[in-house]
């Protein structure tokens, strides 16, 4: 069984070297979806950096309307209030900052070297154990609340995954063999979370762009994007700075492309 059935709390923020991202953390057994309640939080005025962790989804919501599979104990399950003073086509941009953090994150709680795969799929051997789901809300004022919801499979056994996903998804405990502590890993993610969060609201979206491209290899290789019943055949010339991609097709045209699933060839 894992290693922390049930995370403490108490533990966790008493380790954590934060200013913001964290200082308040509300742990809960089971919700729908960590992201509807942190939004329901901070339409409630809940501060910038308040954390919503589940040990449980019911109602996990992955990108592209899917669901995120959340069994209770075994993985990392939170979203994080964001409110981001940058201009609206910034905003984008803190996708690339949850990943990096986690790609970090990952490499010193559990010295795990993950890829990252576009959008922004954070994968071990090939395989997926994580996913990152931001979401923008408007308010009436002109200024945003962004929501990013990090899903981590840690210690999840191969027979918890649907047969769907059996072949593409795995666990840091599938393929490292051994289980790893979530509260390390969510300690590790909020304080490298607070870095990048910083570099990005201090304007180092350049500094971002290029990590996040060290980690996904992606520059130069051909790939297919995927996308509701279409799909685009080319090499992928750039990220840009709103993490979208940017490829030419075999015909010569450039294509810019905010979302889909990308196949390698
Ligand atoms: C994806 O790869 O499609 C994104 C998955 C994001 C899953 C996380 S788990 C915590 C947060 N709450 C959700 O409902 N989804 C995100």
């Amino acid at each position: 069984m894992a290693l922390d059935n049930i995370l403490n709390i108490a533990e966790l923020s008493a380790g954590l070297n934060t200013e913001k991202i964290g200082k308040r953390i509300i742990h809960i057994t089971e919700t729908d979806s960590t992201n509807t309640q942190a939004l329901i939080l901070a339409r409630g005025g809940a501060a910038e950096g308040t954390v919503v962790l589940a040990e449980r989804q019911t109602a996990g919501r992955g990108r592209m309307n899917r669901t995120w599979h959340s069994p209770p104990g075994a993985g990392i399950y939170l979203s994080v209030i964001l409110t981001p003073r940058v201009s609206p086509n910034r905003l984008p941009g803190i996708t690339l900052v949850a990943a990096v953090a986690g790609a970090e994150s990952l490499k010193e709680s559990t010295r795990v070297s993950v890829d990252i795969k576009w959008p922004n799929d954070l994968l071990l051997n090939g395989r997926k154990i994580c996913g990152i789901l931001t979401e923008l809300h408007a308010r009436d004022d002109g200024s945003h609340v962004v929501i990013v919801g990090i899903g981590i499979n840690v210690n999840t056994p191969r027979d918890m995954f649907p047969d769907d996903i059996a072949n593409s998804a795995s666990s840091i405990m599938i393929e490292t063999g051994r289980e790893a502590s979530r509260k390390d890993i969510v300690s590790s993610l909020l304080g490298h979370f607070e870095r990048w969060y910083r570099i990005y609201t201090d304007g180092g979206f350049e500094v971002i762009l290029e990590r996040w491209k060290a980690y996904s290899g992606i520059i130069g290789r051909r790939i297919r994007v995927e996308q509701e019943g279409a799909h685009t055949e080319g090499t992928v010339l750039d990220i840009d700075m709103s993490g979208a991609l940017v490829i030419r097709d075999d015909a010569g045209f450039q294509h810019i492309i905010y979302s889909g699933d990308i196949v390698y060839l």
